[in-house]
């Protein structure tokens, strides 16, 4: 099989992906970065060489399982010590299964400051024609949002008494492109006519169907993105394909990304908007757009203002969405029919110290010094909190309705440990923050596995009702799923891939409170840690 060779140099540049200019972390002086394009069992290498001068760096592969290569998971603290400025840092590994995925910096809050991309990876030679659907054309489209304050400024923000939250984003990005009104910025700072910020352009043939991978690699916005008067069936989501269903606006998190097919097929002598909006929290930030172009059309916006998307607080349209994604019937790979276990855990805010923090089960998640990986595989002593987090809360009794009756927690770097080959079933619970009637979406990722989404509700989860409802038939496998508010997600993973991985929100800010968890399992088959992972901690000198 081939291996496609890649060599980045991150660096800090001054950009102005929505006619702002802010310094970003780049690959190769780009935000986003070069998509990776490879074909299914090809091996993938990245040289990663460190220009930050300041700023350590970690780039994980988003969706890629890394079988047989749990150190090049690209997770700070988890999987690898960060690379140093100076310091050049080889991710080697395999994609093994076609998608849509995507790559982001692992490193505290770094991902929001620019370095990301995606990852297509197609189905190998002869394998398109396996594919459940067919189409003319493709297109990617990566969608973020943006600051125009610092990531050190945001994340300082977050850990300080009171709290200075980060905010709604200034503007949504499409490509990494947006379009912020130059009269709202800072004199000298913002200029509208450059070609940076100007609206990325799709083309597309009138009578032809076109493939269009989303991806959403968002700080903190839920989106509802649309493509004015096309109407889109949705393929695949999260490298998999799904029993086809159509959206007029497609629901996105962070984490997520999705296929879907549209016809060309409206009037060809116009164009029309592409539009992301922000879901699930107030807006504050206007549309993210770009623009469907058909030949017979002027290279002009569109005549029609663009689609404003559903209201921000219609969850059951975005609960609805999660229900229809289940697996294409010519593609069902079956869960096992039970779990070996069963973790539980309540999301909640919390304080520590009067700091706002994001807890499971009341622990907050924090990093440790030492990757896990190589105190587990070199049993460092003392690297980590060996007592495992709890797995269970007083589910009968816990009013998710209301503020949590005691809001302090404690942190951990404790992780669970996981049977080599067992079946695990998570069952995440939201409920009400710190403020009164109040409760988010969030998006949860796990890294190192694909898992079967077996249900959704609002409400209490009960253990003793829900898991009859569980769909075992046709569940689709993703590697992020949204929590909806007030509500419940449940899971399903087998735990068979060695190595040591991360679970988390994957809201930048989220995470960055502590919203996460750890799992290790089969360490002891994990063969011999690359050197290069060892910088830090108590595992300086490699031995
Ligand atoms: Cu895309 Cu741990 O995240
Ligand atoms: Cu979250």
């Amino acid at each position: 099989a081939a291996t496609l060779h890649h060599e980045w140099e991150i660096s800090y540049q001054f950009k102005s992906p929505d006619c702002v200019r802010k310094l970003a972390v780049t690959i190769n002086g780009q935000t986003p970065g070069p998509t990776i394009r490879a074909t299914q069992g090809n091996t993938v290498v990245v040289r990663v060489s460190n220009s930050l001068l300041t700023e350590n760096v970690a780039i994980h592969w988003h969706g890629i399982r890394q079988i047989g290569t749990p150190w090049a998971d690209g997770t700070e603290g988890v999987t690898q010590c960060p690379i140093l400025p100076g310091d050049v840092f080889t991710y080697t590994f395999a994609v093994d299964h076609p998608g849509t995925y995507m790559y982001h910096a692992h490193y505290g809050m770094q991902r929001s400051a620019g370095l990301n991309g995606m990852i297509v990876v197609a189905a190998a030679p002869g394998g398109r024609a396996a594919e459940p659907f067919a189409y003319d054309g493709e297109h990617d489209i990566l969608l973020n949002d943006w600051w125009h304050n610092s990531t050190q400024e945001q994340a300082t923000g977050l850990a300080s008494v009171p709290i200075r939250w980060v905010g709604e984003p200034h503007s949504l990005l499409i490509n990494g492109r947006g379009n912020f009104n130059c009269s709202a910025a800072a004199a000298g700072t913002c200029d509208a006519t450059l070609t940076e910020c100007a609206a990325p352009v799709f083309d597309v043939v009138p009578g032809k169907t076109y493939r269009f991978r989303i991806a959403s690699l968002t700080s903190l916005s839920a989106l509802n993105f649309e493509i004015e008067g096309h109407p889109m069936t949705v393929v695949e989501a999260d490298g998999h394909y799904v029993k086809p269903f159509v959206v007029d606006s497609l629901s996105i998190y962070s984490g997520e990304t999705y296929s879907v097919l549209i016809k060309a097929d409206q009037d060809p002598n116009r164009n029309y908007w592409l539009a992301s909006n922000v879901v699930g929290r107030q807006p504050g930030t206007p549309t993210g757009t770009a623009v469907l172009s058909y030949p017979g059309a002027p290279r002009s916006p569109p005549p029609t203002p663009p689609p404003a998307g559903r209201a921000w607080n219609d969850t059951m349209y975005r609960f609805r969405q999660s229900v229809a994604t289940v697996a294409h019937p010519a593609h069902v790979e079956p869960p096992p029919p039970r779990a070996d276990r069963t973790i539980l855990l309540l999301n909640t805010q919390n304080k520590i110290d009067g700091r706002i923090k994001w807890a499971l089960n009341n622990v907050s998640f924090r990093l440790p010094h030492t990757p896990y990986l190589v105190a587990m595989k070199r049993g460092l002593a003392g690297a980590f909190d060996q007592r495992p987090p709890p797995e269970k809360y007083a589910h009968q009794t816990y009013d998710i309705y209301a503020k949590p009756p005691n809001p302090n927690a404690t942190s951990s770097d404790g992780l669970y440990r996981l049977r080599f080959g067992s079946v695990v079933d998570v069952v995440l619970q939201n409920a009400n923050m710190l403020d009164d009637n109040r409760s988010e979406t969030h998006p949860w990722h796990l890294h190192g596995h694909d898992f079967w989404v077996l249900g959704y509700g609002i409400g209490r989860f009960d253990p003793a009702v829900h898991p009859a409802t569980y769909n075992l038939r046709d569940p689709i496998l993703k590697n992020t799923v949204a929590v909806h508010p007030y509500g419940w997600t449940a899971l399903r993973f087998k735990a068979d891939n060695p190595g040591v991985w991360a679970f988390h929100c994957h809201i930048e800010a989220h995470f960055f409170m502590g919203m996460g968890i750890v799992f290790e399992e089969g360490i002891e088959r994990v063969t011999e840690l690359p050197p290069e992972i060892m910088g830090c901690g108590k595992a300086k000198g490699g031995h």
